[in-house]
């Protein structure tokens, strides 16, 4: 099984950015946390950053008979992005949305993602874990969708 890990724009910058909201942990520590939850599962992880949202849309559109999963945190670009929100509608990957903070309890203009509307399942609010309880769930929903032998 192989997931797609895509993390938007200043998500390169954790452990700098305001930390009071995102944390100490750097990006490189959140990569290799990703992966190694991955590999614990038995999931091949395709980790992609990127501060550009064409370069999103060219990435999952990219994934598209290659992933069996995606997990994205649009960052910033979840509450903009009707792009993003089509190429994961076009690939029809099953897709769950992460994000680090409690966005719910944030700024009004927070409170609509876009590309989550095309995610089976949002985590928000749990720092790190929320990228791992992302990678259980995902990889047993594909295992259930399987029609049985
Ligand atoms: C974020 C929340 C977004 O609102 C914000 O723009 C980010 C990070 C999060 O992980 O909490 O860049 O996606």
């Amino acid at each position: 099984m192989k997931f797609l890990i895509i993390n938007g724009p200043n998500l390169n910058m954790l452990g700098i950015r305001e930390p009071d909201i995102y944390g100490t942990q750097n990006f490189r520590a959140l990569q290799r946390y990703i992966y190694d939850c991955c590999l614990d599962e038995g999931i091949e992880p395709v980790l992609f950053q990127s501060n550009h949202e064409g370069a999103i849309v060219d990435r999952i559109q990219a994934a598209y008979r290659d992933a069996d999963g995606i997990i994205i945190n649009p960052a910033a670009y979840t509450h903009t992005s009707v792009a993003i929100l089509d190429a994961l509608k076009a690939v029809a990957i099953p897709a769950v949305e992460v994000h680090l903070s409690e966005v719910s309890a944030r700024e009004s203009f927070r409170q609509i993602s876009y590309p989550g509307m095309a995610c089976i399942r949002t985590y928000a609010g749990m720092g790190f874990e929320g990228y791992r309880q992302a990678i259980l769930f995902l990889k047993e929903w594909l295992q259930n969708k399987q029609p049985p032998i």
